[in-house]
């Protein structure tokens, strides 16, 4: 059994290992927070953005696709308030030099509260045995609801010392709590101020007089000031959405957690616009079919919580995250926002363009409102990776480790494999590869035992192994395994182009999603 730990330590290790992703140039001992991905990376990441474009472009009539720029003019980023609100807030160790997030900081120091209700209850298990109730004893244990009382106490602090941005309030709490500097152990720390999260560069050559541009931090501006663009070349009607993936940039002052928080990340998000007052009904709606959505991945519905929120930023009128349950705990996978009407108003008024719908069946013009889904790839990606990671007990003792990625992901769906390398098998088989490979991604091996090859396809996930054997060449059929049951079955060559498209197409899955 894999703790937490050992399992992001494991997922970490076997994605260089079988060419998922690597630390960014690696020769020169990597950059923080920014990896690569490798050959089965970029085709699992490719799988899952078609399948995340697919559910919402293709099978969606009033909803279209959008590739805008990385940069853009630098009023967007004032117009949007990411100039002047989107900080994180700093604090320094003046001993070891370290700089961390002050509130993540605070939160760590929770989680060791946390660690001591964990201890508690462990204990308490091992002496009651088989009779122990954990929430009656959560709910009654004087020491764990001290413990918890102290939890509360602790957030509602921080949580009105940062909604205020009362930074000198932050930092009395950290003094309060006799928060140390993990590293140094030292207590002596700088004021907290605020870091803008965005990154800049200069456009243009210094002599010609350069403008500084921001590199985005989101993927929706792009979205918000192409909206009559948009909306009059499409001939869009109202409710519509517009839908884009791409490179988001974040100077996150902790990047951790491998691909969970980078600095360079991929977003998916949608923005759907609509008639104000009917927000709300469009918000419940995304917030069921994204949820829907996740499920037909197949990582484990119970894998999955929703959190609403119950703070609301002062643009939005409803906000929820759909958070998984990575090797590190539960946590934001997708944010679904109700924003109102906050950045096209926002744009109309830095740029002077009106941003506004002419709606022919009411016969009146208005600044629509906006529903947003924003998904990071590259948690998606970890998603799938830590919940497909297996190690198996065979029945002869032997191990294998698995990636059970669900078929319609997975990087190569199927696999050609000569059983020798003479007798006409390897022709035969090469055959068959080029009658497969112009339909979907596949891979011949002829190197090392069958064993050997079965193992190094249960680690990339592939789901399919096909053999060519001697009596292929008398019978026309091949034995085609299958990863997760390992179950053989002698399957005649002409059915299997259907057969492998039936078991790994992405069409079955939009089936189903366009079916609820
Ligand atoms: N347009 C809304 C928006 O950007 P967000 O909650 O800041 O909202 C949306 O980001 C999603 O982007 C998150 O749910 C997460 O999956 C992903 N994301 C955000 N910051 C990230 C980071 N530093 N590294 C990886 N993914 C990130």
């Amino acid at each position: 059994m894999n703790t937490p730990d050992d399992l992001l330590k494991k997922v970490i290790s076997h994605c260089k290992e079988y060419g998922f992703i690597y630390p960014s140039s690696e020769i020169y001992d990597g950059l923080s927070a920014t990896y690569d991905y490798g050959p089965n990376g970029a085709e699992l990441k490719n799988n899952l953005r078609e399948y995340w474009w697919k559910a919402m472009v293709q099978m969606n009539e009033n909803i279209v696709g959008l590739d805008a720029a990385i940069f853009m003019h630098p009023s967007t980023w004032k117009a949007s308030g990411h100039i002047e609100a989107f900080n994180d807030p700093l604090i320094d160790n003046k001993d070891s030099k370290k700089r961390y997030r002050a509130d993540v900081l605070i939160e760590d120091h929770i989680e060791k509260i946390r660690g001591k209700i964990q201890k508690e209850v462990k204990k308490a298990a091992k002496r009651f045995g088989e009779s122990f109730d954990e929430e009656q004893f959560l709910n009654t244990n004087p020491r764990v609801l001290k413990n918890q009382e102290k939890i509360s106490s602790i957030q509602e602090r921080m949580k009105t010392l940062l909604d205020d941005e009362d930074l000198k309030g932050v930092k009395e709490l950290i003094e309060d709590l006799g928060i140390a500097d993990p590293v140094s152990g030292s207590k002596n720390w700088t004021d907290v101020r605020q870091f803008n999260l965005m990154f800049s560069t200069e456009l243009g050559s210094l002599s010609e007089g350069a403008n500084k541009v921001y590199l985005r931090p989101e993927t929706a501006q792009g979205i918000f000031v192409n909206f009559s663009n948009v909306q009059k070349t499409g001939r869009m009607k109202i409710p519509f959405g517009i839908a884009q993936t791409g490179k988001a940039f974040r100077n996150e002052i902790i990047a951790r957690q491998f691909i969970f928080r980078m600095r360079e990340f991929e977003q998916m998000e949608m923005q759907y616009f609509v008639k104000p007052g009917t927000e709300i009904e469009h918000y419940e709606y995304w917030k069921k079919k994204r949820q829907q959505w996740h499920e037909l991945l197949a990582l484990g519905k119970e894998k999955y919580r929703t959190h609403d929120h119950i703070k609301l930023a002062h643009y939005a009128n409803a906000a929820c995250d759909i958070e998984y349950d990575f090797p590190m705990g539960f946590k934001e996978l997708e944010g679904i926002h109700s924003r109102t009407d906050f950045d096209l108003k926002g744009h109309e008024e830095e740029s002077g363009k009106k941003l506004r719908y002419f709606d022919p069946e009411e016969n009146e013009s208005y600044t629509p409102y906006v529903v947003e889904t924003s998904i990071g790839l590259d948690r998606l990606f970890l998603a799938v990776m830590s919940s497909s990671y297996k190690e198996e007990k065979q029945k002869d003792g032997s191990e294998r480790t698995l990636l059970s990625i669900p078929d319609f992901l997975a990087p190569v769906k199927a696999v050609v494999m000569p059983l020798t390398k003479k007798d006409g098998l390897p022709e035969k088989a090469r055959e068959i590869m080029s009658s497969l490979q112009t339909e979907l991604m596949c891979k011949y091996d002829e190197k090392d035992s069958i064993g050997k090859r079965y193992r190094r396809q249960d680690a990339v996930g592939t789901p399919y192994c096909i053999t060519i054997d001697h009596d292929t060449l008398s019978d026309n059929s091949v034995t085609i395994r299958e990863r997760d049951s390992m179950k053989q079955e002698r399957v005649n060559i002409q059915q299997l182009p259907q057969l492998l498209e039936e078991k790994t197409s992405v069409s079955h899955v939009l089936k189903s999603l366009s079916a609820d």
